[in-house]
């Protein structure tokens, strides 16, 4: 016999009742109404929990705006009803409480995804008949994305509580490894043929920039120029110094040169990304611009093009109206005719295509860990050695230290620290908590991109007879701006650590027999991350490297991470709502990773769906569509267009989009409750030059027309806005106007905000 629950029952003292609910309690004024159907719709797709007629009798549910409390209007369903009259308390009733507890937390915490069960609950009392519950108050005790404890009254309408439940646990039972597995994911080749006939714009003048002494680019401006109306190459130098010299164009393809013998391609791979921020912010300016394409032959300068790679997934956020997307191609017998069926196919979504021998490739992100795996190192399965060296850079940072800490749990018998300030009192603190016989901790204090300090950090790893056998990367400098922002004093500074660090690193353990060369990588560098187009890039750089040597033969684990929540950079996501990795839960997936042998893979828990909502362009992305189908592509906002088109009256049609301005920023800053009216300064109210891209985008969705982000700088509130829209739509005072000419005032106002304040 399998006993699944046990309780006692027992009589309630006679005078033992709760104070009823008050009239604010009853009926709060400003609490925030829950939507019960987009409840169990959230029950059903995320938590595989299936609700039945009797059990969705919640007429209302209300949450409060902060605080952890909820309050449904609820009733015992009829067809519940024939069978209530023996029961103190109806299950179906005793379910909608439960409901309204995870409004609560749905309300004010994001959930991992998987089934939640009641776990249990500590005392349920009764004091009176529960057939005329009409209320129940639900208040959260504890909570967090895998489980919540709960405490509820159910009372009838006059506010007399007829019951409590006391110490309700509602979990997530998703096992852990499942729950591991379900964050995996990596990038991958697919193949992808041609289709049979494809869309192609024969007109045209192509510009093929060029970065060094090589005769392709010249060669595929010439089948260009044979197959579209010109084509022609212009030095990149010339362009960015002359932009005029770029007139008239409809299309650019930056030719990347190849990686020269002696470079150093840290260094030269941030020259280039420096160059391709500028092209991008000047492209951008353009009242029509051009579709950027970046382009580089297979293998001969792969950490550029990664690192370029990386930079345009971001760009992809900021930037859609440039379509940017990267070629490869393998030099064979005359690769430009296919090249330039790719460049004219005016179509084409946005997309990085390889053109090999095998075949045509597009990159795309895929669930799971790919099949990028080498044998378990270390002894056995183990991925610490007892008594092996281990490097951890940034290893006072946030993840830094919990890997030190972890490190030292399993045994390592030295641990340096490479990091360049001086360790605060509390770090100081925690090693000395580490430091044991078994395990001993330096520093090594320095810019890990300069290589003396590398260097330095190896040897002291290897001296005295140990063996180095691990590097663990994760030094970084996260700092966000729009490209339009983007300074190359900016981009040095996060290119440091990390891209030149990591070069450094790799030539500095050359000699060393490393079981693990792992580098702290960044989902940014994998699926975008609008406002982080340099970060992106300096770690894109890293998953180049992590490529590299994997390609030569050397141990390599490069992990994108999501964002941590508790330490380090990434904290300020779990307020945005997004899901964040807790120390413990990352620490688990770090040793799963290691163990398994993994190569290259994001261990995240991030929605792409939640993450790429604000950027609708991005949802035609070939990389980014598999982890989006099933999701809803299109949402209702083309409605507000038909109903602009529908109103009588400018006036109306005023009102009409000054509204739905407004609703948009709200919900761009949160849902803030602050009044915003029609003259109410978006900027003042907090609107950043991110926020600005996200409401143009919405805004040219909806209103199928095109808006730059710099006009929203120039017309700030919903009144100004609306104004300039409805003119730009030929639907303003001079609708009589001739519109048919183009989008609108030009504005090429730059972004007084000067940055982002955006995720790591
Ligand atoms: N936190 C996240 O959610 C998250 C998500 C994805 C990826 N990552 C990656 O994981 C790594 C650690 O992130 P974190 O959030 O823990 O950041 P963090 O707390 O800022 O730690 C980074 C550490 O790197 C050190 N550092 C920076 N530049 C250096 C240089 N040139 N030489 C030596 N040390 C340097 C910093 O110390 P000094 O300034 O004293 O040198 C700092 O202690 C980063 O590479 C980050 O990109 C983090």
């Amino acid at each position: 016999m399998t006993v699944h629950a046990c309780g006692t029952v027992r009589p309630l003292p006679e005078d033992e009742r709760p104070v009823p609910l008050t009239r604010a309690e009853l009926a709060p004024e400003d609490w925030r109404d829950y939507d019960v159907a987009a409840l169990h719709r959230t029950f059903r797709d995320k938590h595989n929990v299936f609700h039945g007629p009797a059990f969705t009798a919640l007429d209302r549910i209300q949450v409060h705006p902060t605080d952890d409390l909820a309050l449904s209007v609820l009733h015992t369903h009829e067809s519940a009803r024939v069978s209530a009259w023996p029961l103190s308390l109806h299950p179906a009733l005793a379910d909608q409480v439960v409901q309204t507890a995870v409004a609560a937390w749905l309300a004010h915490y994001t959930l991992t995804p998987g089934p939640v069960v009641v776990a249990g609950f500590d005392e349920v009392r009764v004091y009176g008949p529960t057939a005329h519950v009409r209320r129940a108050l639900v208040r959260l005790h504890q909570a967090d994305d895998l489980g919540c404890t709960a405490s509820a009254q159910l009372a009838t309408a006059d506010g007399t509580v007829v019951a409590e439940l006391h110490g309700l646990r509602v979990t997530n039972i998703t096992p852990p490894t499942e729950r591991f597995a379900a964050r995996l994911t990596h990038q991958e080749w697919v193949p992808a043929p041609l289709p049979e006939q494809r869309p192609r714009a024969t007109e045209g003048s192509w510009t093929v920039l060029t970065t060094e002494d090589s005769s392709w680019p010249a060669e595929l401006a010439l089948e260009l120029k044979k197959q579209a109306a010109d084509g022609r190459t212009l030095p990149l130098d010339t362009a960015l110094g002359d932009p005029a010299a770029l007139t008239p164009c409809t299309g650019i393809v930056l030719a990347l040169g190849d990686e020269q013998p002696g470079d150093a391609p840290n260094e030269t791979t941030r020259r280039t990304v420096s160059h391709v921020v500028a092209l991008v912010r000047l492209l951008s300016q353009w009242d029509r611009p051009p579709r950027l394409w970046v382009i580089s032959r297979s293998g001969r300068a792969p950490l550029t093009t990664a690192a370029v790679r990386g930079l345009l997934r971001s760009v992809a956020y900021e930037h859609p109206e440039l379509r940017a997307g990267t070629l490869e191609f393998t030099p064979q017998q005359s690769p430009y005719p296919g090249i330039v069926d790719e460049l004219l196919d005016d179509q084409q979504p946005l997309s990085e295509i390889a053109l090999l021998p095998t075949g045509r490739q597009v990159a795309q992100v895929l669930t799971g860990p790919g099949t990028a795996t080498a044998p378990a190192a270390g002894s056995g399965a183990e991925p610490v050695r007892p008594g092996a060296s281990y490097l951890v850079t940034g290893g006072l940072g946030g993840l830094g230290l919990l890997t030190v800490g972890w490190l030292a749990r399993r045994g390592a018998g030295r641990i340096v620290i490479s990091t360049r300030s001086t360790p605060t009192a509390e770090a100081e603190a925690r090693l000395r908590t580490l430091r044991g016989a078994d395990t001993e901790i330096s520093i090594i204090r320095g810019d890990i991109g300069d290589p003396s300090v590398a260097a330095r950090a190896v040897a002291a790893a290897e001296g005295n007879g140990r063996t180095l056998r691990g590097v663990f990367h994760a030094a970084g400098v996260v700092e966000d701006a729009t490209v339009a922002n983007l300074d190359d004093r900016l981009l040095d500074r996060v290119w440091r650590g990390k891209a030149d660090g990591g070069w450094a690193l790799h030539q500095a353990t050359a000699d060393s027999a490393l079981d693990h060369f792992v580098v702290y990588s960044s989902v940014a560098s994998l699926i975008g991350s609008p406002g982080q187009a340099a970060y992106a890039a300096a770690n894109a750089f890293l998953d180049g490297l992590t490529t590299h040597r994997l390609d030569n033969g050397l141990s390599a684990t490069g992990i994108h991470w999501g964002a941590w929540s508790e330490v380090g950079r990434g904290q300020h996501l779990a307020d945005q709502g997004f899901l964040t990795i807790s120390p413990t839960d990352g620490i688990d997936a770090l040793e799963r990773i290691l163990t398994a042998g993994h190569q290259q893979l994001a261990y995240s828990p991030l929605d792409t769906a939640q993450w790429t909502a604000p950027y609708p362009a991005l949802r035609t992305s070939t990389l980014l569509t598999p982890l989006l189908t099933g999701e809803e592509a299109e949402q209702d906002e083309a409605a507000v267009r038909d109903q602009l088109l529908a109103a009588d009256s400018t006036a109306q049609r005023r009102e009409l989009l000054e509204a739905f301005i407004i609703e948009t920023v709200r919900e761009l800053l949160g849902g803030t409750t602050r009044h915003i009216g029609p003259h109410t300064s978006m900027v003042i109210l907090g609107l950043d030059s991110l926020g600005a891209v996200q409401l143009q985008q919405r805004l040219q969705r909806a209103l199928r027309t095109e808006l730059k982000p710099g006009v929203i700088w120039v017309k700030p509130s919903a009144a100004s806005l609306a104004d300039w829209l409805l003119d730009a739509m030929g639907l303003g005072d001079d609708a009589e106007g001739d519109r048919s000419h183009g989008p609108g005032p030009s504005a090429k106002t730059a972004d007084p905000t000067g940055h982002a304040s955006l995720p790591s």
